[in-house]
């Protein structure tokens, strides 16, 4: 591997995603297929429909990839394809498919973290970008800390103990019945109104912890929220008091953590990093804490392979290619 056309794959959960990258850096293609519209209606991801989908999805978003790059298979100089953490089921599709591509095409494979490829989507936004970076993963699914000197160097920093940002999103915009999922329009209507009229729970402030814990959020709008709402609440008020709350320890977590490790910026992804009050709640806060702020496009924070082809361009590069042996790992942790 020298660094040429490197092919990257994630099927971790709903979305299938491939992409060829070169040097690390310069995104040729990426291309991800949504299966949000087959689980809407079951209101989360449904892990054997999630599965099934991949298998008809991968081959074709991957030919898509490499046609939209003007890459063809004999120009590869790698493959990378997320191993953990995520489904099983959805994990083995595009896991299997890129070892089988490598195999077939004698190219060197690599297995990456998933939270790895997020951390490497900061560095795809900002190519020249100096560490130590303090990186918020907030999805769906996740969201951690962690910082980087550099993509692949990554130290752990807390997490969340219980429901990740975007679930909370989830289902307390489920409760005010803003649809799957419910983060975009909750961001939406937030924007039109006033927090604070009625309090949702700010978990663990004031502990010296850089942990997160979001479950209390459903049963507190259960309790208080939802009544107001059917008293009069203008629901943009319950949705600007929701954002508010997740917002606010998202932040305070975040330069929290900058302030402990020396950081010398501040980087957001995953889903909700699509978020406008938290995007603009970073870029101020950064602005008075002289940190830099990295917010990448709303493409490279949700889950897409050209993240995955960054971070395994570094461990190709740093640690060579993993066994053809090597597992999916579905709770794999940095
Ligand atoms: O990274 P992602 O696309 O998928 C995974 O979870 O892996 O993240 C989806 C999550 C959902 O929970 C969704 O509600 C949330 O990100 N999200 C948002 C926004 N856009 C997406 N949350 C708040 N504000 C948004 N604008
Ligand atoms: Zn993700």
């Amino acid at each position: 591997y020298r660094g040429g056309p490197l092919l990257g794959i994630d099927t971790s959960c709903d979305d299938t995603a491939a992409a060829v990258v070169r040097g690390g850096r310069e995104i040729l293609s990426s291309v991800v297929a949504s299966q949000v519209a087959l689980h809407r209606r079951f209101g989360g991801v449904v892990p054997e429909i999630a599965s099934r989908q991949h298998l008809l999805a991968i081959l074709p978003v991957i030919q898509q990839a490499l046609d939209e790059a003007g890459v063809r298979r004999e120009q590869l100089e790698g493959v990378a394809a997320t191993y953990g953490p995520g489904l099983v089921g959805s994990l083995l599709v595009g896991f299997m498919a890129g070892k089988a591509l490598a195999l077939a095409l004698e190219l060197p494979f690599v297995g990456v973290d998933h939270l790895e490829g997020h951390v490497a989507s900061a560095w795809l936004a900002r190519p020249d970008l100096q560490g130590p970076v303090v990186v918020l993963v907030a999805s769906g699914g996740h969201t951690e800390l962690f910082r980087a000197e550099r993509p692949g160097r990554l130290r752990h920093l807390g997490g969340t103990r219980d429901d990740a940002a975007g679930e909370a999103f989830d289902k307390v915009g489920r409760l005010l019945d803003l649809g799957y999922p419910a983060g975009p329009a909750v961001d939406r209507l937030a924007r039109r109104g006033r927090p604070g009229r009625v309090t949702l729970p700010r978990a663990l402030r004031g502990s010296d912890t850089l942990d997160f814990s979001f479950s209390g959020l459903k049963t507190a709008a259960l309790q208080h929220l939802l009544p107001a709402v059917r008293a009069g609440l203008p629901v943009e008020d319950a949705a600007a008091e929701l954002q508010q709350a997740i917002v606010e320890v998202l932040v305070e977590r975040l330069f929290e953590a900058a302030e402990r490790t020396g950081a010398r910026a501040v980087a957001v992804t995953g889903g909700v990093a699509a978020n406008q009050g938290l995007r603009e709640a970073v870029a101020e806060r950064a602005r008075r804490h002289g940190l830099e702020a990295v917010l990448p496009e709303p493409a490279l924070c949700t889950d897409n392979g050209a993240m995955i082809a960054a971070a395994g361009h570094w461990r190709l590069l740093e640690q060579g290619p993993s066994p053809l042996e090597m597992a999916v790992d579905p709770s794999a942790q940095i």
